[in-house]
């Protein structure tokens, strides 16, 4: 049993995750209790790395929640689902009113919502916290996003704020909004994740096809747009993983990973959200749609029997031309992403009376996380200047890029259909652009449709009210 409290701070859960935050917040002077069900890994923790900072071990759950001073702050990382649940039961009879529970893990909103109202029933309180970063972001400043109670940020605030990754002196760490607000914004961040990397992935294969260069050449190509308005640490990680040669074989790396891509689900629930809230984020959902794709190898195999050679053979005449108009239509496609993610956000924020403040995610976002890129210092301004923006891709910075990409845009686009080259994220995005821009869409006829099979009605561009003709008699009209 603890001597006494002494611990701000605990972690329980101490695989690489949860390990990699308890140094971070040792390492930052705070003194931490850790646990672990099984007490090696805790002992190991202490062994290794005691000398970073003050550690408490506890060995049973009892003697860690005992080292910690009131309120006391219990961090859990353990793998999202039934595993949170075990560990919520485990502690609360150890707990008393005004405690925090702090959930790291990419739990699904949903749940955090439900667990911490069933905490609050309890005088808990219940922080579901996104941490973006990876392992490395764990241990040197990840970007983290909390939610919960102002109570419990007032505890948690000035830690987290410290340990997180900071961009020109500003944390990457804000109080994103009550109960399942820190997890929605971390899933559509995850979501953003999928539709950046399957863009870049989508301009990989078209500089591929179109220049017929080597992985090598194409990481190069990818080092020099990290110097310009697509600097981010996915096009730096890109060069980086091009640029690789396989030891075993001499080959490219990239040529000998099985091309099926997985996923642990952060985009599906964002899709799936999505599509509750009416959010077309039609970038990240087809982005999740080509990782699922890419796994139905019965279905490729038999598809690439049947049509082998569907394409014209690509012909780029001019290169450096070509590496530009792909490099316009990446950036143009990735803005339309951000665009959709962040209506995405800003759905969920009014349907659960979050008011989350889409200006504080961008600024949380530019640093510390897995989508840190330069633009997002754009999107905050953009926020910051117009927060009812109706969507980024009117604001000044976002609109000049669009617009001047349109025309590389289209053409990428086109010689890829041409070519045979797969890029539904790129056309998705093209797509959902110049649906947003048309003076009429042909809703109008599926309106009309709607009202001669089913009598569903519709609005007329005239008159107030909704109407409905009589299809199958006289075709009059009249007022429904
Ligand atoms: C992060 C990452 C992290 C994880 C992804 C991977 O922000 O640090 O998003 O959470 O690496 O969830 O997701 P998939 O396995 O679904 O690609």
């Amino acid at each position: 049993m603890a001597e006494q409290a002494t611990a701000q701070i605990g972690v329980t859960g101490l695989a690489v995750m949860g390990r990699n935050l308890a140094r971070n917040l040792a390492r930052n002077g705070f003194t931490v209790a850790v646990h672990n069900r099984t007490p090696a890994r805790t002992r190991s923790l202490v062994a290794e790395h005691g000398d970073e900072g003050t550690f408490v071990p506890g060995e049973t759950m009892a003697d860690f929640v005992a080292s910690l001073e009131r309120p006391r702050a219990v961090i859990v990382m353990v793998k999202a689902g039934a595993p949170t649940d075990a560990v919520i039961d485990e502690l609360v009879p150890l707990l008393e009113e005004g405690d925090i529970i702090v959930d790291c893990g990419n739990a699904h909103f949903a749940d955090t919502r439900r667990r911490e109202e069933a905490l609050r029933a309890q005088g808990l309180h219940f922080s579901g916290t996104g941490v973006s970063g990876g392992e490395e972001g764990a241990l040197l400043g990840p970007s983290i996003m909390p939610g919960g109670s102002a109570e419990s940020y007032a505890k948690l605030g000035p830690m987290f704020e410290k340990i997180a990754a900071h961009v020109d002196g500003v944390p990457c760490c804000t109080h994103v909004g009550p109960d399942g607000a820190g997890h929605f914004v971390k899933m559509v961040h995850n979501g953003i994740e999928y539709a950046d990397m399957q863009l870049i992935a989508e301009a990989y294969d078209l500089l591929r096809a179109g220049l017929d260069a080597t992985p090598a050449e194409i990481a190069e190509i990818f080092r020099d747009w990290n110097n310009g308005e697509l600097e981010s640490f996915l096009i730096e990680i890109t060069a980086d993983v091009l640029a690789h040669t396989d030891a075993a074989t001499g080959r490219s790396f990239v040529d000998i990973v099985q091309d099926r891509a997985e996923q642990k689900g952060t985009g599906r629930w964002t899709v799936q959200s999505a599509l509750d809230l009416g959010i077309p984020i039609t970038g990240i959902a087809e982005a999740t749609f080509a990782r699922s794709l890419s796994g139905h190898v019965d279905q490729r195999e038999a598809a690439r029997r049947a049509f082998p050679d569907a394409g014209e053979k690509w012909q780029v005449a001019d290169r450096d031309a070509f590496v530009e108009d792909v490099r316009r239509a990446l950036l143009a496609s990735k803005i339309v992403a951000y665009a959709q993610g962040f209506d995405h956000i800003r759905a969920g924020s009014k349907e659960y009376a979050w008011d989350i403040d889409l200006g504080g995610t961008a600024t949380i976002w530019r640093g510390g996380c897995i989508i840190r890129a330069r633009f997002l210092n754009r999107i905050r301004e953009a926020y910051d200047e117009q927060p009812d923006l109706p969507t980024l891709l009117v604001a000044p910075y976002f609109a000049e890029a669009v617009g001047a990409g349109v025309p590389s845009w289209r053409r990428v686009v086109a010689d890829a259909a041409r070519a045979g080259v797969p890029t539904p994220a790129f056309s998705s995005s093209l797509a959902y652009f110049d649906a947003l821009r048309a003076e009429r869409l042909p809703a109008a006829l599926i309106q009309g449709l709607r009202d001669n099979f089913g009598a569903h009605t519709y609005q007329r561009v005239d008159r107030a009210g909704s109407f409905h003709t009589t299809w199958a008699g006289d075709r009059t009209e009249s007022p429904a």
